[in-house]
């Protein structure tokens, strides 16, 4: 056995593989990117078995490129896009519809009368989570009612369900393992946050046979091992995490008051508050950042469902610049006197709003708007709805230091123009370290700890390096006019404003 980790890392656009050596550093990486589904408005999926075979086809190649063997890898970690939720069948494996992903809104209509009914209390108290159709267990009860014989089927045993986690592990291991993590399965909407279990009266609210939901684990477990006909040999899960609580490990946010925001296709900040689990009086979520050795550490979170995503629109659909690195410079062009928002409700708004019906509209145009301002203005709009988030965390959670530095990472993260714009707007610094594969390092950090070749926590924190830390240079009052411009246009995108 050799000290190599393995991390997948199963996003909502893409499936990678990522190498690590013993020293904590990428030496390879597979990366394939899959199709998006859009069967309706508002409605996105993905093909299981699409997902199944970018991962495979990922590890080989970053085993490949490696230049070694599946026996070389000690422990593979894994880390995915969190909410979308698979249901196949327990003896073939096949999926018995398209994996419904997180940023789907089919269950709006469903999350409206459960809240009509005066459920929403009750949701939140026992799951951290409000009624909105953004997590699993809306999306599961659709499948189990719209697809023929599911909900009997399920009932007799003979189906499973499970986030993408759940499902990878399934098939990773041949069929033998059904288990899922705990910050995977605070996700769900039927998970009991406060006492780690799989919660009844919920599940008897959506009708969710619980027979089909696996097994909850610490982030760090056994979780089995790959079956040796898929890489060559057994290779040992030994971790597993949703991917900002991921994040979260790998910018070594372990104490209370440590914040991460990553900006992928969504921007999620997560505030670490420890063993403590602090309701949100601001619609924020309560979450379980990691469980370690039986020990739940809990977070705030922030989740905002467009961000790398408004760069994509920019580049795939108004295509005003040829790739995602280009929107900085160009940003940087646009023109000061213009006031521009773009209040990006392409899927509509979460964190701290839940209006899921809102949808994107771009205020202030003139006639000298061009792709510049497009672009300052797509940019800009992750910012502001950062800063809204950093608002809300700041009055729920009084047990810190309200200026808690902020890590940040993901794609977007590489643009200076970005992150000195983020942090003018906040008005705080903002500090990038140099590994910005933050996701799949926490992964990895799971995996490589528990078989005893990487070191624990607080040696693993110590190994996080500031690349640079941006510092707001924005005069208060062009800050505030922004800051009330940016309010005034989400207002007015609101579907009830
Ligand atoms: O909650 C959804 C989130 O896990 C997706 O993350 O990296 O695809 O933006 P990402």
């Amino acid at each position: 056995m050799s000290g190599y980790i393995l991390a997948i890392d199963q996003g909502t656009t893409s499936s990678r593989a990522i190498v690590f050596d013993g020293e904590m550093k990428i030496v390879a990486t597979g990366q394939k990117e899959f199709t998006q589904l859009y069967p309706a408005s508002g409605w996105v999926e993905h093909d299981p078995e699409e997902i199944w075979s970018s991962v495979v086809w990922s590890v080989r190649t970053a085993l490949r490129k490696a230049k070694i063997t599946a026996s070389d890898i000690a422990a593979i970690g894994i880390t995915n896009q969190r909410e979308t939720v698979v249901i196949w069948d327990r003896a073939t494996g096949a999926p018995i519809h398209n994996a419904i992903v997180w940023q789907d809104r089919r269950t709006a209509p469903l999350c409206a009368r459960l809240k009509k009914q005066g459920l929403e209390p009750k949701f939140t108290k026992k799951t951290g989570l409000l009624l909105d159709p953004y997590f699993s267990g809306t999306k599961i009860a659709w499948m189990l009612d719209k697809v023929k014989g599911a909900r009997r089927r399920a009932v007799k045993g003979e189906l499973l369900a499970g986030t993408i986690d759940a499902f990878l592990i399934w098939r990773l291991t041949g069929g033998k393992v059904h288990a899922t993590d705990a910050t995977n399965a605070s996700r769900t909407l039927v998970y009991n946050i406060e006492k780690n279990e799989w919660d009844a009266e919920l599940l008897d609210l959506l009708d969710i046979p619980a027979a089909m939901l696996p097994e909850v684990k610490d982030c760090a477990a056994d979780f089995g091992a790959t079956e040796t006909k898929l890489f060559g040999a057994a290779i040992p899960i030994l971790g597993v995490a949703g991917d900002q609580h991921a994040a979260t490990i790998g910018q070594a946010c372990f104490e209370p008051g440590m914040m991460k925001s990553t900006y992928g296709t969504g921007c999620f900040a997560v505030l670490n508050t420890g063993d403590k689990l602090v309701r949100s009086r601001n619609k924020l979520l309560t979450t379980i950042a990691y469980r370690l050795d039986g020990k739940t550490t809990y977070a705030l979170e922030g989740s905002i469902f467009i961000a790398g995503a408004a760069v994509q629109w920019l580049r795939d659909g108004i295509k005003v610049i040829g790739k995602a690195a280009q929107s900085g410079e160009l940003a940087a062009r646009a023109d000061d006197a213009q006031n521009v928002y773009l209040v990006p409700a392409f899927v509509g708004l979460g964190a701290p709003h839940w209006d899921a019906d809102a949808r994107g509209a771009i205020f202030g145009l003139t006639r000298n708007t061009g792709p510049a301002e497009f672009a300052r203005a797509a940019l800009e709009s992750v910012a502001y709805q950062t800063h809204d988030l950093l608002v809300a965390m700041k009055k729920d959670w009084k047990g810190g230091d309200a200026k808690t530095v902020l890590r940040v990472d993901g794609g977007m993260v590489a643009s200076d123009w970005t992150m000195q714009r983020l942090a003018d707007l906040l008005d705080a610094p903002v500090d990038r370290p140099t590994i910005l594969e933050t996701t799949a390092l926490g992964a990895a950090w799971l995996a490589g700890q528990r078989a005893g070749v990487w070191p624990k926590a607080a040696k693993f924190a110590k190994s996080w390096a500031l690349d640079r830390q941006f510092r707001p240079s924005m005069d208060d009052a062009t800050r505030k006019a922004k800051l009330a411009g940016w309010a005034d246009a989400v207002s007015r995108t609101l579907s009830k404003g």
